[in-house]
């Protein structure tokens, strides 16, 4: 998951490069790179270990100028990040530059082969033989570099993203697709082609999603568009809702800070128009693509995801199943494909994920659908690949999530499933109308309690000033906030490092609770529901064996005053929509954790905001 960006155009492109850049640092962080063409045709290039920073001081120490360019920044896939294996990579002549994003699983064996024909390779990354590979075609008689270049990609296995300039052709670059995404920026006599929309939002909003299988030349004056083969393709330039100002810090120290608190908004704009407060009718038929009857005739459900998106599903399976009476299932793309998936046409499958990207879940997408499944995916990037894929989509208006931890994007889609739940099971008339007109009610006031309770996070500040040097944090919560409890523990572990479990708490018996100690922090979901009674005496089991509980509720209550050792209180909702705000407090709680903790909270360390390989 690396960040590219190209430009081309009047704008200084050492500029517009390295500000992209510094849009697209949340995809990876490791190292990077710069190249532009300068006004005597030769090459320049900076790069360096590290974050943006360092290679911009690099080029504060050591300037460079040109007329268009390309740059990087890397999350490692092979190779250990460094100067050397930073991008772009050069060819022997130096006259070409290429930068990459996926994976060349065969690069090894076309490594040999250019070898064996006298090119020399100063890197140990997998990129660096695409830059070869066009300029043996061009020793070969390519005419120009769109041809070489073309005529290099389907020696290509794995995935990729390329974008790559050659001083012989000046005035152009050239682009391909094949899995990460790629997107062309269309400004006034200027083109820009990157990883994702935050990266050109500033210069234009008019953008072009290239998809696999397709190659980009562009010039200053546009791009464009063509197969493998050369032959022209129709490409539709979308124009982009969202405002720059939407993907900058707005005064918070951090973008995951500033997206917690966004979440009343995303909420909102992700409701909006889609349900009816008179009716409760979910109005939603058009983006769907899947009409009351289709869905009627579904017999099962599969929700295939990773990481939060991941526990976003798990809150979906209770939903569609208590909803709409469907069976549903769940599982982890990186397993659903290996494990023979029966699915069929009488299956709906459901693909969540923030930036409609994720390898693993793009896979399972295809293998789902290549068996018959209707396919309808949660996302909230427009025009990611798998918006392209499924069937029919339901988009999340969450806006664009910088932060790698995913908050506003996971509410949204717990927003996205609880309307496809309410859609199923009208579709099955399963849900007696009053009980609809409550539940409605009750989801669009969900908003103005988030804002009422995001307003004062003293509390969790002081929490995490109480448990921030703890080295294990167990997470507990029972029926549809089971799943909140392993997203709890996730939210903790990936932006603070301390190791974090989630477990449904009636599971504690059979283990866990060996863990348990005066050292042991255990964060106990415990809202006044159908299992409160259940979780009371899993806080006694933790108590009896001297651990600390921090309960999470949603009601004043003496009982647990006198039992936790600190105790949160969120409002108060329906059973299955407590997810949405018993989630609130723990977003906090690992942010200022991690915060204290001095940790890189918006890039933490290994991690990357779309895992576009496997
Ligand atoms: C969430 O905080 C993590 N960054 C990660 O688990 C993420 O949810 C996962 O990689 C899935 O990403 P997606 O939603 O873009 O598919």
């Amino acid at each position: 998951m690396c960040g590219i960006v190209g430009y081309i155009g009047p704008q200084d492109p050492v500029e517009v490069i390295v500000e992209g850049l510094r849009r697209l640092e949340y995809r990876g962080y490791d190292s990077a790179g710069v190249a532009v063409v300068g006004d005597n045709g030769e090459i320049a290039i900076r790069r360096a270990e590290g974050k943006l920073r360092d290679l911009e001081k690099v080029i504060a120490t050591n300037p460079l100028s040109g007329s268009y360019g390309l740059g990087h920044t890397r999350w490692a896939t092979h190779g250990r990040p460094s100067e050397e294996n930073a991008h772009p990579h050069r060819d022997c002549s130096g006259r070409l530059v290429v930068i990459h994003n996926g994976i060349i699983e065969n690069y090894l064996e076309l490594k040999r082969e250019l070898e064996s024909k006298g090119h020399e390779f100063v890197t140990e990354t997998d990129t660096e033989i695409v830059a070869h590979a066009i300029e043996d075609s061009y020793n070969n008689g390519a005419a120009n570099l769109p041809d070489a270049f073309r005529s290099v990609l389907p020696e290509l296995h794995g995935i990729y993203s390329l974008v790559a300039l050659h001083t012989d052709d000046p005035n152009l670059l050239v682009a391909a697709r094949q899995g990460p995404p790629l997107v062309v920026g269309i400004g006034d006599n200027e083109t820009f082609v990157a990883s994702d929309i935050p990266a050109i939002l500033m210069h234009t909003k008019d953008m072009v999603f290239m998809e696999d299988g397709e190659v980009v030349v562009i010039r200053s004056e546009g791009p464009e568009f063509t197969d493998l083969e050369g032959r022209a393709i129709e490409k539709k330039t979308e124009r982009i809702p969202w405002d720059p100002i939407m993907a900058e810090k707005g005064g918070y120290k951090h973008f995951m800070l500033k997206e917690i608190h966004e979440q009343p908004r995303a909420v909102r704009d992700t409701l909006l128009g889609r349900v009816s407060l008179e009716s409760a009718r979910v109005l939603m038929d058009d983006e769907m693509k899947l009409t009351d009857e289709q869905l009627a005739g579904v017999e099962r459900a599969c929700i295939v995801a990773c990481g939060t998106s991941w526990h976003a599903g798990l809150v979906g399976k209770f939903l569609i199943e208590q909803l709409a009476g469907l069976p549903t299932e769940i599982d982890y793309a990186s397993e659903f494909r290996y494990r023979k998936p029966l699915v069929d046409e009488k299956t709906l499958a459901i693909y969540i994920s923030q930036s409609g990207e994720t390898a693993d879940t793009l896979a399972a997408l295809r293998e789902a659908k290549a068996k018959g499944a209707q396919t309808l995916c949660i996302c909230n990037v427009q025009g990611s690949m798998m918006t392209r894929e499924a069937h029919g989509t339901i988009y999340t208006h969450a806006g664009p999530e910088i932060g790698v931890a995913s908050t506003k994007a996971f509410t949204s889609q717990l927003v996205a499933i609880t309307l496809l739940a309410l859609k199923l099971s009208q579709a099955r008339g399963r849900m007696p109308e009053h009980d609809l007109l409550e539940f409605v009610k009750a989801l669009y006031h969900i908003p103005a309690q988030m804002e009422h309770y995001l307003h004062d996070d003293k509390r969790l500040i002081e929490l995490a000033k109480t448990f921030q040097q703890h080295r294990d944090f167990l997470f507990l919560g029972r029926g549809v906030n089971y799943p909140i409890a392993l997203e709890g523990a996730l939210k903790l572990k990936e932006i603070s490092y301390i190791h974090a479990e989630g477990y449904p708490a009636g599971e504690m018996k059979h283990g866990p609770i060996a863990l348990i100690d005066e050292e042991m922090p255990v964060v106990a979901l415990i809202p006044h529901d159908s299992v409160y009674e259940k979780m009371l005496s899993n806080i006694e089991e933790v108590k009896a064996r001297s651990g600390i509980v921090i309960a999470v509720t949603d009601a004043e209550d003496r009982d647990l005053e006198a039992k936790a050792d600190a105790v949160i209180v969120v409002p108060s909702t329906h059973e299955l929509l407590s997810p949405l705000l018993m989630v609130l407090p723990l977003q906090l709680l690992s942010y200022h954790v991690a915060n204290l903790r001095g940790c890189d909270v918006d890039q933490p360390r290994n991690l990357a905001k779309s895992v576009t390989v496997e």
